[in-house]
């Protein structure tokens, strides 16, 4: 029996206009989220990955930016049909957002208390003395020491890692189904990162939260994620579990990644690996030509790949139909069994 993903994205396509002309910033992405999972989307820098996460919110700066096409179905419901008051109710409360510029996404002039219990008298009713309990509680919960005279400081007074903590705070306040992480340990030092994730992992214990984490970072990956998607140019190229994407990658770009990669698994937080720049840039967006857009910097490209390839299915067709996201990637090298991701949905 199949159970219906808490999110499916579906032909994303996000278009911005500028004086350079008009681009798919995202050109037609797919992926799904089940409930309690956690999906990591890595990539280089400007491949979508931000413009996702703020699509799922409703948040893309429109103009200059515009959703082109695509559905956002969370529990059944399209959110880029709902108006701008449903969003209200489901943004910091069903879905969450910790930003990728922690230091800027905190109110200044307000107490980290006010914060915190914004969303609670907004989205739960909860009364100020109720409010205040309750953002108390959630700043225990999120390992912030004295928690009943910090709930009356403001941001300023804290430290990066302090701030971090209480930014996860604000989005978890409301026991939200989806949390969306953007980098959110990327400005810290690399034990309170190890801290914040060991923080995420254990409150997606307690609650069931699912997860969404955009990262560089590939041992966060590996010690965080249920599933990857591997995005570039605007594109999934690569979808799978964390096993099959990491120890097993079929794009060239995926493969490239990995392979920059000294060891993976290590529960090691000390020297991480990032990503590692494979030759060349990301073509600008701006600048896509025609084709497979790794074409310019991949090692086997071929006169196929001046056509776009579909996602394909890495695995064969049996084990592939059994899972509505099988192990799959966006390369003409693998059709050698072509069993494209569309035909398996259809
Ligand atoms: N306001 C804007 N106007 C025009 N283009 C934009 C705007 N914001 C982002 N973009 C473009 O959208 C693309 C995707 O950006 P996005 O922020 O999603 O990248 P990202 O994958 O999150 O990168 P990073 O790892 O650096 O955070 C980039 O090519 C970027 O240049
Ligand atoms: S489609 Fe061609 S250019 Fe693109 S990743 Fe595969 S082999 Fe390389
Ligand atoms: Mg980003």
């Amino acid at each position: 029996m199949t159970t219906t993903p808490l999110l499916q994205v579906q032909n994303l396509q996000v278009e911005f206009k500028t004086r350079r002309g008009q681009a798919l910033v995202l050109n037609g992405v797919d992926f799904e989220l089940n409930a309690g999972e956690t999906l990591c989307i890595v990539g280089e820098s400007g491949c979508g990955k931000s413009m996702t996460a703020l699509a799922l919110l409703g948040l893309i700066p429109m103009p200059p930016g515009r959703v082109k096409e695509g559905r956002i179905l969370f529990q059944g419901e399209d959110l880029l049909q709902a108006g701008e008051d449903r969003l209200r109710q489901v943004r910091g409360n069903r879905i969450s957002m910790i930003f990728q510029e922690p230091m800027t996404s905190l109110n200044p002039v307000f107490s980290v208390g006010d914060q915190i219990g914004e969303s609670l008298r907004l989205h739960r009713g909860l009364d100020a003395k109720q409010a205040r309990e309750r953002a108390i509680d959630m700043l225990s919960q999120v390992g912030i020491p004295a928690p009943e005279r910090r709930i009356d400081e403001y941001p300023h007074q804290l430290s990066g890692g302090m701030r971090q903590r209480v930014m996860i705070a604000i989005a978890l306040a409301c026991q939200p189904d989806i949390l969306i992480a953007d980098e959110p340990t990327t400005a810290l030092d690399v034990t309170v990162q190890a801290q914040i994730f060991d923080l995420l992992r254990e409150l997606q214990r307690d609650k069931g939260t699912a997860i969404i984490l955009i990262t560089h970072d590939m041992g966060a990956v590996s010690e965080m994620a249920d599933r990857v998607i591997v995005m570039y140019a605007g594109r999934v190229i690569e979808q799978g579990t964390t096993a099959e994407v990491i120890g097993d990658p079929q794009h060239p770009y995926t493969q490239g990644l990995i392979a920059c990669l000294p060891e993976l698994g290590s529960s090691q937080h000390e020297g991480r690996p990032e990503l590692v720049e494979i030759n060349g840039v990301v073509p600008s967006i701006w600048e896509l030509g025609r084709g497979c857009a790794f074409r310019e910097r991949c090692p086997q490209a071929h006169a196929r790949c001046l056509e776009m390839p579909p996602l394909l299915a890495a695995t064969d067709r049996a084990t592939a139909n059994a899972s509505s996201t099988p192990h799959a990637a966006a390369c003409w090298l693998l059709d050698e069994a072509p069993v494209t991701v569309e035909a398996i949905a259809a």
